[in-house]
């Protein structure tokens, strides 16, 4: 397979792909409505390139609002007001009304499916295939999420009696949180926070990340159909712009951010009283994989090419570095390499393309900037045609053998370069795990349970996840997703997820006749939307 990439001219791109470009989105959502700005926009080009008269230039995409503080904060304000101190409509909804507001969006966010992905394959250069992954199993998360909530509520339903009190004990919403995703899941991350918020009653600010932004243009009128205004509104700009403002204004009461820990700390410094600011954050990670000698080789390179190289190794949980014994470094690094190569580079619409050009501007000379290094410290490029740069494209770099004083050890490459380190001693990759500022996860390749179980035991303190055999991911999305150290707080998954966007809140009462009689007739006459048995089949 070339290695480097062919970019089309604008003639060659099939018409469909083109349909509704360039997309110059002129309004945001704010307290109900869909509001016009007028102020400076933000030009969006995409990762693919189009070749005109020997030049490559990126296409231009569109446009979208670059809204200032003062606009950021109007649109806070609004989801404050919606929440109005927890006296608002939304969050003193039934639950099962809220079910319906979120089923019905569901329905209605289903109806947009082809452009979404059409905008993905644009904006960050996901392939057909994976584009149409994230929204399917984005939809899927919405109905898990209902499903998991009515399961919640009838377990809330049921009184405790308990030392002569009884009580009847659910969870409440906690107030306005801000969204933010990452541009690698611009739609998956940010609704894997965005709905359990929105169901659990929370009002909510949605600022999309720097790139994956106007795929969410065909989901404002959704929104503004399916919630009460002001439940949801969305900000763009630049996030030094127009995030700063609304965290020191501390009328953020959950920042929910998928991004960088050098960020995520930023943020939080700027809330005003940050013991009232609850966090759930995905942050950095560089997730080992550690070969074993007695590994079946095969298994172990199919499942590290597509954990380093799934979305270009764009994934936070992508195999950022693999450690391999020495005894069969060889044979792993020559299939390794083969296996990279055998890859399909081409344009997100491409039949059979598995990589494509990187949306981030300037992250292929980044990732060369990587590669020199480590080629100057030792290590060799083993794949034929690895780190060849084309315009927004960069072929993946196999780099072997790699050691602790070059950058691709510790720098987060989110990128196609894999650094391929080789090691005698288990205690080798153990000691870069705990001395590593990362704490996502591992994956372990090898055979005897013995030798996997003793690594098994002193990673599991380290990490919050330990494949065997297989690569780093996310999903299933009913697991725990999170990390120690810098990489995560909190933890989310579609039923913990329900639980950090909310609180543990009770109404009690000593067992007397005169309170059994208040709470008799406050469920027998659904007088309230809390205190109630009311069961959501
Ligand atoms: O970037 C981080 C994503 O949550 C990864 O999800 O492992 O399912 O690709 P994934």
């Amino acid at each position: 397979m070339d290695p480097i990439i062919r970019f089309p001219s604008l003639a060659e791109i099939p018409q469909a792909c083109l349909a509704g470009l360039p997309l110059h989105q002129g309004e945001y959502l704010v307290d109900g409505e869909l509001r016009a700005w007028n102020g400076p926009r933000k030009e969006v080009d995409a990762p693919v390139c189009i070749q005109e008269g020997g030049k490559l230039e990126r296409f231009e995409l569109g446009s979208f609002p670059k809204m200032d503080g003062q606009a950021a904060l109007e649109c806070l304000q609004a989801a404050s007001r919606a929440f109005d101190n927890g006296r608002g409509t939304w969050p003193t909804m039934s639950v099962a009304e809220r079910i319906g507001c979120v089923e019905r969006f569901a329905f209605r966010m289903g109806e947009v499916r082809d452009r979404v992905i059409q905008l993905l394959m644009w904006e960050i250069g996901k392939t057909r295939g994976d584009a149409a992954k994230e929204f399917d199993r984005t939809l899927e998360y919405v109905r898990d999420t209902i499903a998991a909530l009515k399961d919640l509520d009838r377990a809330s339903s049921r009184f405790s009696l308990e030392q002569g009190i009884m009580a009847q004990i659910r969870r409440a919403p906690l107030g306005t949180v801000l969204c933010m995703g990452p541009f690698n899941y611009p739609l998956n991350e940010t609704f894997t926070t965005l709905i359990p918020a929105l169901i659990m009653g929370n009002t909510v600010v949605l600022k999309p990340p720097k790139r994956g932004v106007l795929l969410f243009q065909a989901l404002l009128a959704p929104f503004r159909d399916c919630f009460p205004k002001g439940v949801v509104n969305t900000v763009y700009g630049e996030g030094a712009d127009v995030v700063g403002p609304m965290m020191k204004s501390g009328l953020v009461n959950v920042l929910a951010f998928i991004g960088t820990s050098r960020v995520a700390d930023l943020l939080k410094k700027q809330h005003p009283a940050s013991h009232r600011l609850r966090c759930i954050l995905g942050l950095d990670a560089k997730n080992p994989a550690v070969v074993l000698p007695d590994a079946d080789l095969g298994k172990a390179v199919e499942e590290c090419v597509l954990g380093a190289l799934s979305f270009n190794g764009q994934r936070c949980t992508a195999i950022k570095i693999v450690f391999v014994h020495r005894a069969v470094a060889a044979a792993f690094c020559e299939a390794l390499a083969q296996a990279v190569n055998a890859l399909v580079p081409g344009m997100p619409w491409g039949e059979g393309v598995k990589l494509t050009p990187l949306p981030e501007p300037g992250k292929p000379e980044y990732l060369a900037e990587l590669v020199a290094d480590a080629k100057a410290l030792g290590a060799e490029v083993v794949n034929e045609g690895g780190g060849a740069m084309e315009g927004t494209y960069f072929a993946p770099a196999v780099l072997y053998p790699v050691n602790a004083v070059m950058r691709v050890w510790r720098e987060e490459q989110f990128g196609p370069v894999i650094p391929v380190v080789p090691f005698e001693d288990l205690e080798e990759p153990i000691r870069y795990i705990t001395e590593s500022t990362f704490g996502q996860q591992v994956a372990l390749f090898g055979n005897d349970a013995d030798q996997l179980a003793r690594l098994v035991d002193p990673l599991v303190n380290q990490v919050c996840r330990v494949n065997i055999n297989s690569q780093c991911q996310r999903g299933p999305d009913t697991f725990p997703f999170t990390g120690r150290k810098d990489s995560a707080e909190g933890t989310l998954s579609v039923s913990d997820a329900l639980r950090a966007f909310s609180i543990r809140t009770l109404v009690a009462a000593k067992e007397s006749e005169g309170n059994k009689r208040i709470f008799n007739e406050i469920l027998r006459e659904r007088k309230s939307n809390f205190l109630s048995t009311d069961f959501i089949f």
